[in-house]
């Protein structure tokens, strides 16, 4: 995905070689491509001016065709449905606002999800990944059953652990610190070398209890990966949730706010990072998981909505001796927090 400006957009040649593009738009640059073209439909249902859109089109024959989610004939969507439907031509996947009217194909950017951990960040990035059109299988520690409510609002299936371990090429850890040491030694145990497992966690004491080889200066997600038995990619633990819901934006935006990534093997983090931009925030690669501390609860990266300049300094500024005072500093505000 490329910074695009509304007027880029429409320059673009309709060239017969192009297969597919994808950018965020904001909704009034968005509406101004809807008039451009007779075949869209109207965006205004539930968009904030100030939100973005994911428009996507592709050039086939020299001839652009835009079609809005939501608004597929019964006879589309039956085809889709039933497997003999090609890919909308342009699909607009939603940013904020209603839930998604359909996964996106493989072949469109869709992937299958499992997200372990339905609380404030599972329910958020299930919330954010079915508007998407991702495909997303959520569990919680108490069953499938209990996940209801939240799986007839985002569309997201609720499953067992084992199966939201097993449901695609990502999953995405997201319990307390603590409850990794409740997960069956097994979870992962089938589950292909491929599939990119992302961290989510922190150590909060006072809500995990004392784990001794984090306060011994094991780095934490150093610690999830060698519970779980195999390697993570820390992401999405240093915004608050409702940043995370709310206050995603369009490539090239002034003062975008910046999640670092950390994580082995390259290819890994790529992915994850790619998942970043696409959900509106601007990708910052922070190196392998030995490096992940830099974005540990405490650092001066951690909950600051930064920017890319700014969160790339705050990462460098941090020092490893100082990581028993960061902890105490977020564990205090943490236990203030409750307190109030
Ligand atoms: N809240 C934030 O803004 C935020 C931001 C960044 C990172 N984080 C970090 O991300 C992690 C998740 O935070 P959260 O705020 O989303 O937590 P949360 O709201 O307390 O939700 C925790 C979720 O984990 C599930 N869970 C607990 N033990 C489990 C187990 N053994 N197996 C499967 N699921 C289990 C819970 O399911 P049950 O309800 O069924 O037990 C619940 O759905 C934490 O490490 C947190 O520090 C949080």
């Amino acid at each position: 995905m490329h910074p695009v400006g509304h007027a880029q957009f429409l320059e673009r040649p309709q060239d017969a070689q192009i297969t597919r593009e994808t950018h965020y738009l904001r909704v009034d640059a968005a509406k101004a491509v809807e008039r451009e073209h007779s075949s869209i439909v109207a965006l205004n249902r539930g968009h904030a001016p100030g939100a973005s859109v994911k428009v996507s089109w592709r050039c086939r024959g020299g001839v652009k065709h835009l079609v809005q989610p939501g608004r597929r004939s019964r006879r589309r969507r039956s085809r889709r449905e039933s497997g003999t439907h090609r890919a909308p031509l342009v699909g607009v996947g939603h940013r904020t606002g209603a839930r998604s009217h359909g996964n996106r194909s493989q072949e469109d950017g869709g992937m299958k999800i499992g997200i372990i951990g339905a609380g404030m960040i599972g329910g958020t990035l299930a919330r954010r990944w079915t508007r998407l059109g991702h495909e997303v299988f959520i569990a919680n520690s108490r069953g499938p059953e209990t996940l209801g409510e939240l799986a007839a609002e985002t569309g997201a299936k609720a499953v067992t652990r084992a199966e939201a371990a097993r449901a695609g090429e990502v999953v995405v850890l997201t319990i307390p610190q603590k409850a990794v040491l409740d997960l069956p030694r097994d979870l992962f145990a089938n589950v292909p070398k491929d599939v990119v497992v992302i961290d989510t966690g922190n150590y909060y004491p006072i809500r995990d209890g004392q784990l001794a080889e984090l306060d011994g200066g094991m780095v934490e997600s150093e610690w999830v990966a060698s519970r779980i038995g195999r390697p993570v990619v820390k992401a999405f633990n240093n915004i608050y949730f409702k940043s995370l819901l709310e206050k995603g934006t369009a490539k090239g935006t002034p003062g975008r706010i910046a999640l670092p990534v950390a994580g082995d093997p390259p290819e890994a983090r790529a992915k994850v990072l790619r998942l970043v931009d696409e959900l509106g925030f601007e990708p910052v690669d922070a190196g392998s998981l030995s490096d992940s501390w830099r974005q540990q609860p405490g650092t001066p990266a951690y909950t600051q909505d930064l920017d890319e300049a700014r969160l790339k300094q705050a990462l460098a500024q941090a020092e490893r001796h100082r990581i028993p005072e960061y902890r105490n500093a977020a564990n205090d505000s943490l236990k203030k927090y409750l307190a109030t």
